[in-house]
């Protein structure tokens, strides 16, 4: 009798591996519809803690059939919000890390070496000069952390004493993500302080309206505090003029983030887009979007070596104070080796390959912009700047549309509301996703465009 917790894990494991391999297989092509929760599921769902043991073959499988009737992103046909990829040799880097289960609180030795160099390689790949940062949980853990940084920079010891109310100012692009504004309220300046800049034509933050915002506030004696560039907007992918904004930051030393949560990987193949990139003071950028791997991992980089410890660093008796831990740069405690995703992902496929799934995704975006253009009845937003394309069909109710799409299941689109209209809002992130899926999305929507059965159409 050993102490482990009982089971037969070489059974378990050879009955994973194969759920894992059909799994992989069945995502290399699209299904032809969303299957729908069984009642033999839905019972299974509703039953109450279980005291004894299941087999754990069995209980894979009903886990596994779950999966399969869950709304995947990883499916290439899928084009909702901005979708996710479940990168293979990511889904393995989680298998590996929960198994050793580190904790990359504090120094872990090696895999706090891989974390360093991952995120090297992510900073190198898009082009950032970055000399600290760290791995996180998404794009949201990424911008609070960094506006923390920029909080501390622009009111020293604010992290002790808090800021007086109203007297720090932030300001975004007015199609910034929300997280930048619950970064702001959770860091207890107020999001009435949260600026929305007006955009342009492209959806772009305006330099010129940010500069006479900032000079107003400074008139009133408040203090700028951070100014967050969208680097590829989860609206439309638009790219802030980020050279344009660093130089209004620079003329009254504001902190400048770029949110690259969605948009920043797109650096490593149209650099001149990002012009300015390196002028910032922060970015986030998160792997688990448009770089492929599963969530969740975001990664979170600074251009000042202390810009994190300023805001993070402390003493308590439990933890070692010689060198410089995680916990002293990072919102968190316990942390996962997030960053293994990434680096077996450089690892295995190289930047190079990372850099053409990348282009493929842009390609696509073209390719359904123009397909789209030349459909009669279909009406397209802007040009893609990134891999977002807003498209129409102007003689239908278009919300009904995004929803008899999702009901009919082949293909999967979200909407999303502009100047006053819905438009389907497809994004290409996955590395599948071929230009058949293109064409089969604007084939789906045309045809359920034609038939109408559905009456709210
Ligand atoms: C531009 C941008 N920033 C931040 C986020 C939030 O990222 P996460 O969902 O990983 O917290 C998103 C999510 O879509 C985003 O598009």
């Amino acid at each position: 009798m050993t102490s482990h917790l009982s089971w037969d894990r070489e059974r378990a494991l050879d009955h994973a591996r194969e759920l894992v391999s059909q799994t992989w297989r069945n995502f290399d092509s699209a299904r032809e519809y969303q299957p729908t929760v069984s009642p033999e599921l839905l019972d299974l769902l509703n039953a109450p803690l279980p005291n004894e043991p299941c087999d754990a073959v069995q209980a894979l499988d009903e886990a596994a059939e779950a999966l399969d009737t869950t709304t995947s992103q990883a499916r290439p046909r899928y084009f909702g919000y901005i979708g996710s990829s479940g990168l293979e040799v990511g889904a393995l880097a989680d298998l590996l890390v929960g198994s050793h289960d580190a904790n990359l609180a504090i120094d872990a030795g090696a895999a706090t070496l891989v974390e360093a160099q991952a995120l090297r390689w992510v900073a190198e790949f898009i082009g950032y000069p970055a000399q600290g940062g760290s791995f996180t949980s998404g794009g949201t853990v990424s911008n609070i952390t960094a506006l923390t940084a920029a909080r501390e920079r622009a009111f020293p010891g604010s992290r002790q004493h808090g800021v007086v109310p109203g007297s720090a100012t932030a300001y975004c692009s007015a199609d910034a993500h929300y997280s930048i504004c619950r970064a702001i309220e959770v860091l207890g300046i107020g999001s009435q302080w949260l600026r929305p800049i007006p955009v342009d034509v492209n959806r772009r933050m305006n330099p010129i309206a940010l500069s006479h915002a900032i000079d107003d506030d400074i008139a009133q004696g408040r203090t700028p505090m951070v100014v967050v560039a969208t680097s590829g907007t989860t609206l439309t992918g638009a790219i802030d003029p980020i050279d344009a904004i660093a130089d209004v930051c620079d003329v009254h030393g504001v902190w400048l983030h770029i949110d690259g949560a969605y948009g920043l990987p797109a650096a490593a193949v149209m650099p001149d887009a990002f012009t300015g990139l390196a002028r910032a003071d922060s970015v986030s950028v998160d792997a688990h979007k448009w770089m492929f791997v599963p969530k969740a991992c975001g990664v979170v980089m600074v251009r000042e070596p202390q810009a994190l410890s300023k805001a993070f660093g402390h003493a308590t008796s439990y933890i070692p104070g010689a060198t410089l831990n995680a916990v002293d740069v990072t919102l968190e405690y316990s942390r996962p080796l997030r960053a293994l995703k990434m680096w077996l992902a450089f690892r295995v496929h190289g930047a190079a390959e990372m850099r053409a799934a990348l282009q493929r995704n842009i390609d696509q975006a073209r390719l359904l912009h123009d397909l789209a253009t030349q459909r009669p009845g279909w009406q397209v937003a802007l040009h893609p700047a990134l891999s977002i394309v807003l498209i129409r069909h102007e003689g239908v109710n278009n919300a009904a549309l995004v929803e008899a799409i999702q009901q009919d299941g082949r293909v999967y689109v979200s909407h999303a509301q502009l100047d006053g209209q819905t438009w389907l809002r497809p994004c290409f992130t996955n590395p599948r996703t071929t230009s058949a899926d293109v064409q089969a999305l604007i084939d789906v929507a045309d045809e359920i465009v034609h038939y109408r059965e559905n009456s709210a159409l």
